[in-house]
């Protein structure tokens, strides 16, 4: 059996556990921000002095630690990149958006434990020389924004924020920002235009890299609700002691949201690549519903690429000699962390899975997601504008007695041509590969549903052709 490792959720679901200042001091809360402003300058080999910030910076690249929001990007790597020289503000914001579909395991912390995220924050920013930060909030989530609100000026009181924290000679501010519900506000360029005031058109890269050129054409880390938990839990316990947990570049543990068809949907935390995709279905979330079979399992929140049950994926391990074994792997034992799903052509994304069950329509279910991305599109590149909104009337056809045999065709020529560098930002990719891996693995039923609509038509129109003229319907969300 797998188990549950709670490193960020340890005292969340405790009962009498409460999101107060009091309760989290009780827990120990706080003392590793002060452990972190005590970390003296050291002198290196060389000779070389490195400051404290120099030091936690080091450690959590040496923790091997990759961010939360999605890309699994190595966070000490991305803090290297912040331009130290500018001579302008640095900036740090936390992206609190949480807005891919099956994702559910931010608001936890936020609602839960907001002082843990805080204090992360707290030292991330002293690790960066920030000393205004942005937390940035989906506009959906208003209890979040409240208890985050309520647990900053608590903070404040105690001289964990605001001037000359704790007699250290550093001086930070928080802000909450609220969203106002967009899926686009997620990405870090987007929620920077927002933050800014503006409509969140992401921004085109480069030069806009926000470590270079973020917030207020400043230097700017954006990271992820959790990632800035584990920072905490890092200065906390030491580079070498968190990289211990895990697996060997996927460190640490991850809160895996699931949900779909399974008996106990809910989020989980685990070291990172201990549990396989079965173990998550069925030893936590306490397998599918009685009398049903899985069908498909979205792996890291809607927009990563599907899997059909049964699926079998060649992995390359490291033997006992240091070389690399190629082993064939069903789906349901792929470890979940970030290197096996990539190498299983998919990503473990924002750590959200989605169950499908042999009792969906999977054309209903891929309409249902194309609607999203038509509805949440920016609208700033043509082919992910045009091209999610085409994909989503096809597929409304298709669900509404209107298809045609060649549908399956026609919605992959369409995701086709949207990601590939030909838009600004990375929902182009986000959009399509849902389209992609759902028709490529599911065609025949896709092709199915086009034949039987043809068809029946062809039946109630006698004498008509069985291939009516091209009408897309008018989906709902159509602007
Ligand atoms: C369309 C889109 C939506 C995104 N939504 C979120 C989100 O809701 N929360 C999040 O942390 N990252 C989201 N991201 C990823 C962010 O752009 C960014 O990479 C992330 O916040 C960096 O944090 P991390 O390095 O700690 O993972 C999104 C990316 C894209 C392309
Ligand atoms: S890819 Fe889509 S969401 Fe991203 S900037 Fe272009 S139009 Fe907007």
């Amino acid at each position: 059996m797998a188990q549950e490792y709670r490193l960020i959720l340890k005292y969340a679901d405790e009962p009498g556990y409460t999101p107060d200042i009091d309760c989290y001091l009780r827990h120990g809360g706080y003392e590793t921000l002060k452990k972190a402003l005590a970390i003296a300058p050291k002198t290196v080999a060389d000779g070389k002095t490195v400051s404290g910030p120099e030091q936690i910076r080091d450690d959590v690249k040496l923790s091997g630690l990759r961010g939360r929001g999605g890309a699994g990007f190595s966070c000490g790597l991305k803090w290297s990149f912040v331009d130290r020289r500018s001579g302008k503000p640095i900036y740090l914001i936390c992206n609190a958006d949480e807005s891919e579909p099956g994702t559910f395991k931010d608001r936890q912390i936020l609602h839960k434990d907001p002082h843990q995220m805080i204090e992360g924050m707290i030292i991330s920013c002293y690790a960066n020389d920030v000393k205004l930060a942005y937390i940035y909030i989906r506009g959906e989530f208003p209890e979040g924004a409240r208890i985050l609100n309520r647990a900053l000026a608590e903070a404040r009181a105690k001289n964990f924020l605001g001037k000359n924290i704790l007699g250290s000679g550093y001086d930070l501010e928080i802000y909450v920002h609220r969203g106002a519900g967009a899926y686009i506000c997620g990405e870090e360029t987007g929620l920077i235009e927002s933050l800014e005031g503006k409509r969140a058109y992401p921004r085109i890269k480069p030069p806009y890299f926000p470590a270079v050129l973020g917030l207020y054409q400043c230097p700017t880390i954006v990271n992820n609700v959790e990632t800035l938990c584990n920072v905490k839990h890092i200065v906390a316990m030491g580079a070498s002691e968190f990289a211990k947990l895990g697996t060997p570049n996927n460190t640490g543990t991850r809160i895996v949201s699931i949900s779909g068809q399974v008996k106990k949907p809910g989020y989980y935390e685990v070291e990172v690549g201990k549990a396989t995709i079965g173990q998550l279905i069925n030893e936590f979330a306490g397998g599918l519903l009685d009398g049903r079979k899985l069908k498909a399992l979205i792996p890291g929140g809607s927009s990563s690429k599907v899997f059909k049950a049964g699926e079998k994926f060649k992995l390359k391990k490291k033997g006992p000699d240091g070389m690399d074994i190629e082993t064939e792997v069903e789906m349901l034992d792929l470890p979940y962390d970030f290197d096996s799903l990539m190498a299983a052509g998919t990503m473990s994304g924002s750590g959200a899975i989605i169950v499908i069950d042999d009792s969906t329509d999977i054309v209903e279910a891929l309409a249902n997601l194309g609607e999203f991305y038509a509805h949440e599109s920016c609208g700033q590149c043509t082919p992910c504008r045009e091209g999610s909104l085409w994909m989503s009337k096809v597929l409304h056809r298709l669900t509404h007695g209107e298809g045609r045999k060649q549908d399956a065709d026609y919605l992959v020529k369409i995701a086709d041509n949207i990601p590939g560098g030909r838009t600004i930002c990375a929902f182009g990719e986000a959009c399509s590969w849902p389209v992609q891996s759902f028709v490529a693995k599911f065609k025949d039923e896709f092709v199915a549903k086009g034949e039987a609509d043809e068809k029946r038509r062809a039946a109630q129109t006698s004498g008509a052709s069985a291939t009516p003229e091209l009408k897309i319907a008018a989906s709902p969300q159509s602007p």
